[in-house]
């Protein structure tokens, strides 16, 4: 299987425990990227609870203390280094993690291509 990198968005469009980047990933679903503690996180952007979107309002992934990621539906929280769901309906589960990488200025997902 070979891999791929896709630009997702310049490093400086994402601020610290800031807004997250949205990108699609398939039909329906898109991925997400965040910055904390200086690090990039990406997840698919489907709850573990209930398979629909997190964000609130279009990339706002952070609660109000920028410690957690929240479900805006039933308000799990979950941490932004590992995607563990910490509290709510589905405390100890997780998000799904994206590969991304940071350089030169510039945020990439990794992708996977199948050859068939
Ligand atoms: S759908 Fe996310 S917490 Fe229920």
């Amino acid at each position: 299987m070979a891999e791929r990198e896709r630009l997702i968005c310049n490093s400086h469009e994402l601020v610290e425990q800031g807004a997250g980047i949205r990108f699609p990933l398939g039909e329906s679903i898109t991925g997400f990227a965040v910055r904390y503690k200086g690090n990039v996180h990406g997840y698919v952007n489907q709850c573990a609870h209930v398979p629909v979107e997190l964000d609130w309002q279009e990339g706002e992934f952070f609660d109000l203390t920028r410690q957690y990621l929240i479900c805006a539906t039933h308000g799990a929280h979950y941490n932004p280094q590992t995607g563990y769901c910490v509290l709510g309906p589905c405390k100890g589960r997780r998000l799904q993690p994206l590969s991304l990488i940071e350089r030169d200025g510039c945020i990439y997902l990794i992708e996977s291509e199948r050859h068939s």
